[in-house]
């Protein structure tokens, strides 16, 4: 009875795509010029109350959308659960009423209310309402019946800055919501110079920035309202926080998005700044795969050595996976590929090219490089990590190292990062010189 309404988008073509039951003249105003703009019947605009439309739909199929105005109601809680029992699955309702009390907006909320208008509203307030109630209609559903398949939360961590990290993290959540049609989230904690929404032409809006100052407001209807849409099967979250402000956080926000990221979407990617990890070693607790992406550089080498240390002991359970990235033809790379492996010491999974010509594409688009350069080295190489990924999560590939796995070796981090400097050919040449 009291079970939220769980919209979805099956039938609801089927329906009207609006009604609303409203107790005075002067809100009914205020709606009808607002319903005519979206194009729907202003004849759905009924007088009488929450009452009212408790005994319109006990006898007629419920709206996409329904508007009901509590002013009359002496208890709403209680005839909201009345209306939630008349009311079919699908239906999201925009509430009104006269009461100003956070907590009864609370409790409405938890009943399933999709929003709570103060009255008297304006236009523009109820036109934001209906727009909410529209991208959750058409968005990716909490609740929605998905195929069988477990959740993938993937992190993408650059061992330095600017190896393309966000790059590959706002690709591989295109491709698994274009080639995969899995629903994915996109999760972008780079809260100062985040660039997920940015490389996918979107506002970022206010929802991360949100989501950190009120960490208790995070629930699977925040995360519908808060997420950027950037296709029916990609949502965004990501931030241009103002550099005045610091990051003030104990990580709880962050760890709460994830979990409801897993319970509303397929996928999860995370894009993951490597100073968020240090400052928040839990985020790693669920997360099932890590890409570290790295240059072909020395302190690439050293850096992506400690992460890789970092993340045996504090994710063991993490797939792990090594991308090179931004990597020139032969010659013009600080080490070798085979240098780079023999100081990490294990293989590199992937190998993307530099290519400027499609990155540049993708940033005048404001399309993911993977959909820009499809064809392209970068984009076949990208599609590979994409299809990894999935496999690990569905259980169909075991060959990702699990950070724990790899032996440590009898050698120390230190004499690890200690002996890379030999790798470099000008050093080498150096040192033989001295001797
Ligand atoms: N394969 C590639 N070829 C050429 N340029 C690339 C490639 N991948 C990424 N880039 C470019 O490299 C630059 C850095 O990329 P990106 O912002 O994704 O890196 P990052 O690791 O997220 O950086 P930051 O440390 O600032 O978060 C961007 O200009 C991007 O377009
Ligand atoms: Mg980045």
């Amino acid at each position: 009875m009291n079970a939220p309404w769980s919209p979805s988008r099956h039938g609801a073509t089927t329906r009207d795509p609006f009604s609303a039951y409203i107790c005075d003249d002067a809100t009914a105003d205020t709606i009808r010029p607002v319903c005519a703009e979206m194009g729907w019947p202003v004849e759905k605009i009924n007088k009488g109350g929450l009452r009212n439309a408790v005994q319109s739909l006990s006898v007629s199929a419920s709206p996409n959308i329904l508007f009901v105005d509590l002013s009359e109601s002496g208890d709403p809680l209680n005839d909201i659960n009345a209306l939630a029992e008349v009311c079919e699955p699908g239906t999201v309702v925009i509430a009104a009423g006269e009461v100003n009390d956070v907590r009864l907006y609370r409790d409405l909320v938890a009943s399933g209310i999709q929003d709570y208008l103060l009255k008297p509203f304006n236009a523009d307030q109820l036109r934001e309402a209906f727009a909410h109630a529209q991208a959750v209609l058409n968005g990716p559903r909490h609740n929605e019946p998905v195929a069988d398949r477990p959740h993938m939360t993937a992190a993408i961590i650059g061992a330095r800055g600017g190896v393309g990290a966000s790059t590959i993290a706002a690709s591989l959540a295109w491709l698994f919501s274009d080639s995969q049609k899995r629903s994915t989230a996109l999760l972008d904690l780079d809260v100062h110079f985040g660039t997920g929404a940015l490389s996918l032409d979107l506002e970022p809006g206010r929802g991360l920035t949100d989501a950190i100052e009120n960490p208790g407001r995070i629930d699977g209807l925040f995360i519908e309202r808060a997420m950027v849409r950037a296709n029916d099967k990609l949502s965004v979250l990501s931030a241009e926080a103002p550099m005045s402000q610091p990051l003030l956080s104990d990580g709880g926000a962050f760890y709460q998005l994830q979990e409801e990221m897993r319970a509303a979407f397929e996928c999860t990617v995370i894009d993951l700044p490597r100073h968020m990890v240090i400052q928040h070693p839990h985020l790693m607790n669920e997360i099932q795969s890590v890409v570290v992406v790295s240059e072909l550089t020395l302190v690439g080498a050293r850096d992506v050595i400690r992460i890789l240390s970092w993340l045996k002991a504090n994710a063991p359970h993490s797939n792990v996976l090594v991308a090179l990235n931004r990597v020139g033809p032969n010659g013009t790379t600080e080490l070798t590929k085979k240098d780079f492996e023999s100081s990490i010491e294990r293989k590199v999974d992937f190998v993307i090219p530099f290519d400027s010509k499609v990155v540049c594409q993708a940033a005048k688009l404001g399309k993911p490089v993977a959909e820009v350069g499809k064809t392209s080295k970068v984009g076949l190489e990208l599609q590979a990590i994409g299809t990894r990924l999935l496999l690990t999560a569905d259980g169909g590939d075991e060959s990702g190292e699990v950070a724990a796995s790899k032996a440590g070796k009898s050698v120390s981090l230190a004499d690890k990062i200690g002996s890379l400097r030999s790798l470099l050919p000008s050093k080498k040449a150096k040192a033989d010189q001295v001797a």
